[in-house]
């Protein structure tokens, strides 16, 4: 088999569960070497993303094993929100700080090591709902939408340095956040309703983000920077009432 991440070292956040968990499995099997770091117990680096000089001595440890950083996926993250005016100030804090500030640390140190190579690739993993609304979004939409403009002026000043920076949106994937939020009290009875929204009628699999993760670490999107790949089985592609099912479709 072509194992095309082979001699890269990767850096996941949110290594250990859900959709970082699985960038990791697919990197280690085209060959990188994965380091995780994730706040829960069986991580490399038992570290919170909010907490800079933590993170400063994880990213430096990795470069001390390694010899080098190409691949940062930024996957740690909380859900959270409600309607803003039932939102608290610590828990709105709490979302931006972990899915937004918690990028932004990783990423600025992980930065300092890739400028030092000229070379390097940025995965955030953002949302749909940092590109759209969503009912009761608020912090975690407003999180995620910064993780998206974070990543182009990241892609903007550093594209020259040769570090590409880019952006997945997910739309709903199965993985222990998701089942958190879907089997939580009051969503049961929506989670038909989201699955609908999802052109393609179904949620999506950790794996089928990891392959997109896996695109941007690799050559195959050496011209790929700045950029919000939505990975959501059509769900922001148009609204569907259910006209067409009177044809057939
Ligand atoms: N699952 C989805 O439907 C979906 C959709 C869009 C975006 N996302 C985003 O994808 C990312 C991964 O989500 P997931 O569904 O795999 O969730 P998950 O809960 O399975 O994994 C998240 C991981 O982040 C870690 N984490 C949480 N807070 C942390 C902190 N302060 N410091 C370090 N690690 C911390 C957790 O321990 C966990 O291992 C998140 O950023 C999430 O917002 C998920």
């Amino acid at each position: 088999m072509d194992r095309r991440l082979e001699g890269r070292v990767a850096l996941v956040t949110g290594g250990t569960s859900g959709l970082g968990q699985a960038c990791a499995d697919r990197f280690r099997s085209e060959g990188a070497t994965v380091v995780t770091l994730d706040i829960s117990k069986g991580a490399d680096h038992v570290v919170d993303v909010r907490d800079e000089a933590a993170v400063q001595a994880a990213v430096d440890a990795v470069v001390a094993e390694h010899g080098r950083l190409d691949v940062v996926v930024n996957s740690a993250g909380v859900p959270g929100g409600g309607p803003v005016h039932l939102v608290a100030l610590d828990d709105f804090e709490r979302v931006i700080g972990v899915n937004l500030t918690g990028t932004f640390l990783v990423s600025k140190h992980a930065l300092r090591h890739m400028l030092g190579q000229r070379s390097g690739s940025i995965i955030n993993i953002a949302s749909i709902e940092g590109i759209e609304g969503t009912e009761g979004g608020s912090s975690y939409n407003a999180s995620k939408g910064g993780v998206v403009l974070l990543t182009k002026n990241m892609a903007v000043d550093y594209g020259a340095a040769g570090i590409r920076v880019n952006a997945i949106c997910p739309g709903f994937i199965d993985t222990p956040m998701f089942r958190g939020v879907m089997d939580s009290e009051g969503m049961t009875t929506h989670k038909e309703t989201y699955r609908k929204q999802h052109k393609l009628q179904r949620f999506g699999r950790p794996d089928e983000i990891a392959g997109a993760a896996y695109f941007l670490a690799s050559d195959d999107s050496s011209f790929v920077t700045g950029h919000a790949l939505v990975v959501d089985g059509g769900f922001t592609a148009g609204m569907r009432a259910g006209i067409m099912e009177g044809m057939g479709l």
